[in-house]
């Protein structure tokens, strides 16, 4: 499955069969992790076999079953875009590997997760990472013409990059994201609210994909700003 399929047939899962990883899977992601790790100061950790950290309160609204197993999104503060950039790129690496995940902000147990980091860093979110019990469903997305300045007169590029953002998980589903065509570029914002700057680092992997230009991926100079 390549990188477009993969994003197609990705749905936020939340139930897993209670089996583990394959050991290969496991090297592949842990191996991707040091990578982006290694790239951006963040502190990606892959924590296998924690079925604890989906014990508790919180964990029991969430309607999560069988996850053995999470991405933790941590690094340093003011890195929310990239967290979410390099998150989505982990996802769907899973996806082709043909596993399931889910982003988690809340229904998790911060206390009992497993990961070495730093006094200045912090966990952002997790990703729940398994074999799904199904394949999700897809979330109802707002028109493009919401999410971008798209039109007829748009190149290509541009409209693949919007479509493919469109498929894009936001928290709550809340798409709260913007691409605009401009002077023969694009330039993204992001509304006001909880983990919209998340959310949109998210959405630009998915603009890159789509545009197969990969324009985000060259602005992030690893200090959580875009130049
Ligand atoms: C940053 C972020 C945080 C999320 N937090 C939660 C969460 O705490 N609990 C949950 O059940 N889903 C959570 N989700 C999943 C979203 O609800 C889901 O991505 C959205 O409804 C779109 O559905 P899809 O992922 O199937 O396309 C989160 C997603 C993102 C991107």
């Amino acid at each position: 499955m390549d990188i477009k399929q993969a994003i197609q047939s990705r749905h936020s899962v939340r139930q897993y069969m209670n089996m583990s990883i394959k050991a290969s899977s496991i090297d592949a992601i842990n191996q991707k992790i040091e990578e982006i790790n290694k790239k951006t100061g963040l502190k990606i950790c892959f924590d296998v076999e924690n079925p604890d950290a989906f014990t508790g309160i919180l964990a029991r609204y969430g309607h999560f079953n069988c996850v053995r197993n999470l991405i933790v999104m941590a690094g340093p503060e003011g890195r929310d875009k990239e967290i979410g950039y390099y998150g989505e790129e982990l996802v769907i690496f899973a996806q082709q590997l043909g596993l399931n995940t889910c982003w988690v902000a809340l229904t998790y147990n911060r206390k009992k997760v497993k990961c070495e980091l730093a006094p200045e860093d912090k966990i952002y979110v997790v990703i729940s990472v398994g074999i799904g019990a199904n394949q999700g469903t897809q979330h109802k997305s707002k028109p493009l013409n919401e999410i971008s300045n798209i039109s007829d007169e748009c190149p290509e590029w541009f409209k693949n990059g919007v479509e493919c953002a469109s498929l894009a998980p936001t928290a709550m589903n809340q798409q709260k994201f913007y691409f605009e065509y401009k002077d023969n570029g694009v330039v993204s914002k992001c509304g006001r609210g909880h983990l919209t700057e998340l959310d949109l680092g998210i959405a630009e992997y998915h603009f890159d994909v789509g545009s197969e230009k990969y324009v985000f991926e060259e602005r992030l100079n690893f200090n959580g700003r875009q130049i």
